[in-house]
């Protein structure tokens, strides 16, 4: 490795930093990244030699990777994942806590050294377009120039960002080790990482914005910008400042006639946010177009005229290759096809191309995600489930104009759903903010194998519950106090649920594009015209307030979809009541008060309420 660029910034306490972390992880090199092609296709190149990336057919995949990690390695650790607030109580219920000095005590020793016989490469990276105000920029340590190429993808890296910094501007550090130091002469192998789980550390110190990574490859845990600071830190930071850092795709919608409306949705992990974030209308839409600004994430601050303004931090997509076909999500397949994208865990077909479970048809031969031979017959899956494409956004066909705009986009809705089989309809809008906090506090999926004594939804509040780097029922009281800033035009709130099923277990609403008719009812609502009928859960549309051209789907099938049945209301307000008993006094009085409505409103219900009578 050459050069070693520190003389690219006069940042003090930057240099300061890096030269601290040298002493202690003691690598063979420093080497601070420029973010430049050049930089990019060395690093690739002598991960094809040391065995990390095998090059793909360039024909078919220019100028792409594939990195096969460590059969351990291949997913978040949140057993491994701590909040380490000064208080403990600040963490809340649903987070590890360790007290901060004793987490930096502990952690030292074992970072100490931790580089020996690699390089630490210094990342400059901005979350956000550089110098937006609703951008932040962060600098990144690692041994591993696996997560330097991802984080080219994923972040603005580089030269730019040491520049924006200048002598003094704030920075969120951030520090990560494979854990896997070299001794003298021992051979590399293609995905070091600390074997013992025990070791692994992803560590958040929300108060003075640190990250402190060990052990891990995987990009979650490793590539810091994302779920570590763009969530974690950031939702902190956000909490501080009046804003919102929230785990949610952006979404532009555009009516024939041209008037474009934005919205922001969260669904838990693995529901189809990559797939909703880049919806194509179906058929009798003709005119409409959709719109991605971001797949995971948003950050959301008030603008001067007080919308809600919205970037996407990242840069990319980390999306889940399994599932992922012309079918399920053409634009994800033609963000794809220029090439310039890393694919972890995937299959390697013959002609040197990659394969997935639910891409189309299998080949005959290939090797496997852990490097071995495979066929279709094997009985093995030949890629991981959560195999992963990182892909440049700026290469997806449906990317917004705007989606670089430092002042971000507006918000007009915010969505949130999750897997629910029964009970909860199609669609629905909140009364009012309150209300529609309630419903984001207390969304979740179905949990698959009901355990004894176990609630039926597991509750993934915001869908942020392994993201939250503060107590939750404080981020609840966060969003209840966004409501009440006058100053603010707030978007309105719905919940969603693409997933009911019929009483033979199938899925009655078809989903993917046929899911623009739901936001296009939210569309118009959103713009104040189009009807809805009030149920017990919230504001429903009507069968004849949605938009049927182009598909045959019953009003027999829509009640099936947005019936609401007492019992089912009955048992929602008792489950909450009970979740809500685990957040002590810093639950929001505003959400018990929420929860009484849904109690009472279930009490006056009939017993199947249904929007067909009204
Ligand atoms: C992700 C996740 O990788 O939510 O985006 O787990
Ligand atoms: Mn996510």
């Amino acid at each position: 490795m050459t050069g070693s660029g520190r003389d690219r910034t006069k940042h003090a306490k930057l240099l300061a930093w890096v030269d601290e972390w040298a002493a202690i992880c003691k690598p063979d090199n420093v080497y601070w990244c420029d973010g430049s092609q050049a930089e990019y296709d060395r690093l690739c190149e002598e991960m094809v030699q040391s065995g990390t990336f095998t090059r793909l057919n360039p024909e078919k995949r220019p100028n792409s990777f594939l990195a096969r990690s460590h059969p351990s390695d291949v997913a978040r650790v949140e057993e491994r994942t701590f909040i380490c607030s000064k208080n403990k109580e600040d963490a809340g219920p649903t987070n590890n806590w360790m007290d901060p000095d004793e987490m930096r005590a502990k952690l030292k020793p074992q970072y100490d050294g931790c580089m020996r016989g690699r390089t630490m490469y210094v990342i400059p990276f901005s979350m956000g377009p550089i110098g937006s105000p609703i951008a932040y920029p962060a600098i990144e340590l690692t041994d591993s120039a696996y997560v330097v190429t991802n984080m080219r993808i994923m972040t603005r890296m580089g030269q730019a960002v040491l520049d924006y910094l200048g002598e003094d501007k704030f920075f969120v550090p951030c520090v990560h080790s494979v854990g896997a130091p070299l001794q003298p002469g021992q051979k590399d192998v293609p995905w070091p990482c600390e074997g013992d789980i025990s070791r692994k550390y992803i560590v958040h110190f929300p108060e003075t914005r640190e990250i402190w990574s060990y052990g891990s490859g995987y990009g979650g845990n490793a590539l810091l910008g994302k779920k570590c600071l763009a969530l974690r830190i950031a939702s902190a930071m956000a909490r501080d400042e009046g804003w919102l850092a929230e785990h949610m795709l952006i979404l532009g919608l555009e009516s024939p006639e041209g008037e474009k409306t934005y919205v922001a949705a969260a669904f838990p992990s693995a529901c189809g946010k990559t797939n909703l974030a880049m919806i194509m209308p179906p058929g009798g839409f003709e005119g409409w177009r959709a719109f991605t600004v971001g797949d995971d994430i948003a950050w959301i601050k008030p603008g001067p005229d007080g919308s809600l303004r919205a970037i996407n931090p990242e840069y990319g997509f980390f999306g889940v290759a399994p599932g992922t076909s012309y079918d399920s999500n053409p634009m994800a397949m033609d963000t794809l096809k220029p090439g310039n994208s890393i694919f972890t865990n995937c299959v390697l077909t013959d002609d040197g191309d990659v394969w997935w479970e639910g891409m189309g048809p299998a080949p005959k031969h290939g090797i496997d995600w852990k490097g071995q031979s495979w066929t279709p017959e094997s009985g093995q899956p030949g890629a991981h489930p959560n195999a992963r494409f990182t892909a440049p956004a700026s290469q997806c066909p449906t990317i917004d104009p705007a989606w670089e705009d430092p002042a971000g986009v507006p918000i007009s809705a915010f969505l949130f759903g999750g897997r629910l089989s029964k009970t909860f309809p199609l669609v629905y809008e909140s009364f009012n903010w309150n209300h529609g906090v309630f419903m984001a506090a207390t969304m979740g999926s179905e949990a698959t194998a009901a355990a004894i004594g176990q609630a039926a939804i597991r509750r993934d509040p915001f869908a942020m519950l392994p993201f939250i780097g503060y107590h939750m029922a404080d981020y609840w009281a966060h969003w209840v106090k966004m409501g009440q800033r006058k100053e603010l035009k707030l978007p309105k709130i719905f919940r969603v649920n693409w997933f009911r099923k019929d009483e033979n277990g199938k899925f009655i609403w078809p989903g993917y594009g046929q899911n623009m008719r739901v936001l296009k009812w939210i569309v118009d609502r959103v713009r104040g015209r189009s009807g809805a009928v009030e149920s017990p859960f919230g504001l429903m549309p009507r069968y004849e307030d949605i938009t049927w051209a182009g598909i045959d789907f019953s009003k027999a099938k829509y009640h099936g979809i947005t019936d609401v049945a007492r019992a089912g209301l009955q048992a929602e307000a008792a489950e909450i009541k009970q979740y809500f008993g685990t957040f002590g006094s810093h639950l929001p009085p505003e959400l018990e008060k929420q929860r009484q409505e849904l109690e009472e409103r279930a009490g006056k219900a009939p017993e199947v309420w249904s929007a067909a009578a009204g």
